[in-house]
């Protein structure tokens, strides 16, 4: 069974989508990683990141892997940390945006999918990678809160400089962000993050 969980920046996802995966024993794919390490690579090539069809060439070339716990990797590298850094939060839209990459990582997710039992997290999970998973949740949340989770995820950034840094990537990335016309909106706003599990648990329930 494949869970989607999509949705905008500090909705929510990965949290819900670990812990998700955690309780039901499902695979966790992280796709927002898979972007965020190519990202890494290239900038770490020198590949132009207006080059689209280079960058696809360098993520065709290197598959993103990830280990049993939260590890990422790359080319050989173990980017975990690297790809949390606001040097890469800056760049990942800009590679992200490109057809030719999306292509490729699209393929490489569905193959991670097909694993086994999987909840996915991403932007364009329930309408482009996966159209058929069998549930399929779109996460919200109120800016504000989003801002505050992303606060306490990243050190030393004001909150002012967080908000307006969240409004510029929801502006990047809106064109790679569906939501399925089928997908369950969960509004995560006034949760606990249990909450949002048990909702979500029960959805998947329904569905088996
Ligand atoms: O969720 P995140 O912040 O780790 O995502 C990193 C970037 O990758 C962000 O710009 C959105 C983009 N992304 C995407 O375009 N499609 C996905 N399925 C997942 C992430």
């Amino acid at each position: 069974m494949i869970v989607a969980i999509d949705g905008p920046a500090g909705a929510g996802k990965s949290s819900v989508a670990r812990g998700l995966a955690e309780r039901l024993g499902f695979h966790y794919l992280d796709t927002g990683a898979m972007y965020r390490a190519v990202t890494w690579l290239a900038l770490h090539e020198g590949i132009p990141l207006d080059d689209g069809l280079a960058l696809q060439a360098l993520a065709a070339a290197n598959p993103v892997s990830f280990d049993d716990g939260r590890g990422v990797s790359v080319a050989g590298e173990d980017v975990t940390a690297r790809i949390r850094e606001p040097e890469i939060d800056a760049a990942v839209p800009v590679v992200a945006r490109h057809p030719e990459v999306r292509e490729v990582m699209r393929v490489r997710q569905r193959e991670l999918g097909r694993l086994g039992d999987s909840v996915i997290e991403g932007r364009d999970i329930g309408v482009v990678v996966v159209p058929d998973a069998e549930v399929k949740v779109w996460l919200v949340a109120d800016p504000a809160v989003r801002a505050r989770r992303r606060h306490l995820e990243r050190d030393g950034l004001e909150m002012e400089e967080l908000a307006a840094e969240l409004r510029r990537r929801d502006e990047r990335d809106s064109v790679n962000t569906h939501r399925a016309p089928d997908a369950v909106e969960v509004d995560t706003t006034d949760l606990t993050l249990d909450d949002v599990i048990d909702r979500v648990a029960a959805l998947v329930e329904a569905a088996r």
